[in-house]
């Protein structure tokens, strides 16, 4: 289903619905930092937030978006749903209907299954429920999250295509199996974490020293190695700064030996948390 989904460098298309290809996160931000960090974001141009149902800050999110003076549609806005509301279609309904009123919204843009929770044994139905959803008026489009191969599988397999799959990526932890899978079932990859959570990565020299040559943060050689494939990201920072920098990574390129060097430091590590035993 490749046909699915095109992928432009500052957005990629999923059906109908357009998507900015870098969005901010807002893990671990809460209350007023977190609507403090979104609304500044939004001022320097970010068009696409990223929160959940667990990150206890859809209020904060919500009320940055309501006082932007933007128009609904020229934001979106992704959220995700926890395991007690995975099943029939009441229950996803319902989980939708109430971060909608946590966020004083009216509809969402992308609402994630967040973990699959296979103990629990749900997840394919709920796939379903949340498919249903799609088209009236709640919600533009329906995916998941931390979703493995495995699991992949077991939904397509039920005939169920989910626009987009959010899963930890970065240059030490590539998961090039997840994205295979996405791939080729035509889902489009979402990247968590893609600054390695700021930690050893930005530090290394094959991002340092492309940096360095381009005039650019690692930050930004990091998010741009992202979007030069395509695939959307989701950093994080509550600073205006690197807010920015995080933005501002469509008017240079990588070259091809860059790129390669990035991926050679693949750990071919999993990501933190495995999807088959965490989850909430
Ligand atoms: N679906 C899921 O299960 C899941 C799981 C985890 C995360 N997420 C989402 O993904 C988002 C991002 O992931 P993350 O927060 O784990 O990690 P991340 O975005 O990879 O890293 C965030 C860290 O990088 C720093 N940073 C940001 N921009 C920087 C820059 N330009 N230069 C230097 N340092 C920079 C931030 O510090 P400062 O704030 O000081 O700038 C922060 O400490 C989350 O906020 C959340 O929305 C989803």
């Amino acid at each position: 289903m490749s046909h699915q989904h095109h992928a432009t460098l500052n957005g990629t298309e999923v059906s109908d619905v357009r998507i900015p290809l870098v969005g901010l996160g807002t893990w671990p931000l809460t209350g007023a930092d977190c609507t403090k960090a979104v609304s500044q974001a939004l001022e320097s141009g970010y068009r696409h937030i990223d929160t959940a149902q667990n990150y206890a800050n859809e209020d904060a999110v919500g009320q940055a978006i309501r006082e932007s003076g933007l128009g609904r549609d020229e934001v979106f806005l992704t959220t995700k749903f926890n395991k007690e509301s995975h099943g029939g279609e009441s229950a996803v309904r319902q989980a939708a209907e109430r971060a909608l009123d946590r966020m004083g919204l009216d509809h969402l843009d992308l609402f994630l299954v967040h973990w699959p929770n296979p103990d629990q044994g749900l997840y394919v139905e709920t796939c379903n429920s949340l498919a249903e959803l799609v088209g009236t008026g709640l919600i533009r489009a329906w995916g998941v999250s931390n979703f493995k191969p495995g699991h992949l599988h077991k939904i397509l397999s039920a005939g169920l295509v989910p626009p987009i799959n959010q899963v930890q990526v970065d240059p030490l932890h590539a998961q090039r199996d997840h994205e295979r899978a996405n791939t080729e079932a035509g889902v489009v990859t979402a990247a968590y974490s893609p600054l390695g959570r700021g930690g050893e990565l930005l530090q290394s020299a094959e991002l340092s020293e492309p940096a360095e040559r381009l005039g650019r943060t690692p930050a930004q050689i990091a998010l741009r190695w992202h979007v030069q494939q395509n695939r959307i990201v989701l950093p994080r920072s509550a600073n205006t700064d690197r807010q920015r920098q995080n933005l501002d990574v469509f008017d240079f390129e990588l070259t091809k030996a860059d790129m390669e060097r990035i991926d050679s430091m693949d750990t071919g590590k999993g990501a933190r948390l495995d999807a088959d035993t965490f989850g909430h």
